[in-house]
């Protein structure tokens, strides 16, 4: 067994016996390694950010893990079945929809996950830039394989939202609205963003990835003063830090779910959860399409997740894709 291995079991005897003290010998007898061995993973552990005491006649004793989002911690409480079991950390990556992509170049199973704790190149949609600081946020990409036409890949970015929309407010509390297509905000301001990219021949996906860069704990200072009046965090909203580990189990619960339910009953109890958490139906809006710029009132979305607006004379134009401002009551 390496060294990584052996560091592990010593996480993992501490963790089965989270708030009693366990002797350096037990741990040494128990493991077969020896004492100093012992010692120097327990110096390794405190590094990673996970607090243990050491007392003289009683040994160690884990007092608290690290807000990190180590394969290991999220292993240890994951509800799904599939989604998230292929898990590869960073503590720091260009952007982890990118290293998703290679991955599944090179065949990597459905479900596989990519998190990073920070990003130094996170993208976002058309083209923008994503600020992923470290520790702060949840930077994340999915892997999926989904057995229906291209066309109907954007039916997921909605099925994202709904399920971040889920886990966020299970989690906290806090409900967040979403701006068609998959832009969650909170106070009207951004607090997650979702970009899919999509591998596809005319009549099949080879794979989709689902990027999804959640605000958790980030200050007003994080985000560049352009972005600063339009985003926020979970903090900045709820006023108290949020712990991402059990958030970030709670997406990949979600996610597993939703995806699961789509796969089987079709996009309808999607459609319906979606309209549920809209915040841009029934709302003037402002769409920026390739085309141009339609103004008019946000009827509702149609089966396969298009946006219908109606302008002024009355008729109702469809979007498949496009940037949505909702305007503001005068
Ligand atoms: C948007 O512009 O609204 C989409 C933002 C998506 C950001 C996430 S963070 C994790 C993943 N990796 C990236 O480079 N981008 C996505």
């Amino acid at each position: 067994m390496g060294i990584e291995g052996s560091k592990q079991q010593v996480l993992d005897y501490l963790r089965r016996h989270r708030g009693e003290y366990i002797s350096g010998e037990e741990l040494s007898k128990k493991l077969a390694i020896t004492r100093t061995a012992v010692w120097k993973h327990i110096q390794a552990l405190r590094r990673e950010g996970y607090q243990i005491d050491a007392q003289t006649r009683r040994g160690y004793c884990l007092l608290s893990i690290p807000d990190c989002l180590y394969p290991e911690e999220v292993a240890a409480g994951l509800r799904t079945s599939w989604l998230g079991r292929n898990l590869y950390y960073y503590d720091e990556v260009g952007s982890t929809n990118q290293v998703a992509k290679e991955l599944a170049d090179s065949g990597a199973p459905e479900g596989t996950v990519v998190i990073a704790e920070a990003q130094t190149g996170g993208r976002g949609r058309r083209g923008r830039s994503w600020i992923s600081p470290p520790r702060k946020g949840i930077w994340f990409s999915v892997v999926l394989r989904p057995r229906v036409v291209p066309a109907q890949a954007s039916q997921l970015t909605l099925l994202a939202a709904v399920a971040v929309t889920a886990a966020v407010r299970s989690h906290t509390g806090l409900p967040p609205g979403i701006k068609w297509p998959n832009d969650l905000l909170a106070g009207g301001r951004k607090v997650c963003g979702i970009l899919t990219e999509i591998k596809a021949e005319i009549d099949a996906i080879e794979y989709v990835v689902l990027g999804t860069g959640l605000n958790v704990n980030l200050e007003a200072t994080d985000f560049s003063p352009e972005v600063r009046p339009l985003a926020t965090s979970l903090l900045l909203e709820l006023g108290r830090p949020v712990a991402r580990l059990p958030l970030f189990q709670e997406l990949l619960y979600q996610l597993e779910k939703w995806y699961e339910r789509w796969q089987e009953e079709g996009f309808e109890p999607v459609r319906r959860a979606w309209k549920e958490a809209s915040v841009t139906l029934g709302r003037e809006v402002a769409v920026n399409s390739w085309r141009d710029v339609f103004r008019g009132v946000a009827v509702d979305i149609d089966a396969e997740g298009a946006l219908l607006v109606r302008g002024a004379g009355g008729e109702v134009r469809r979007f498949t894709s496009g940037e949505v401002s909702l305007r503001t009551a005068s």
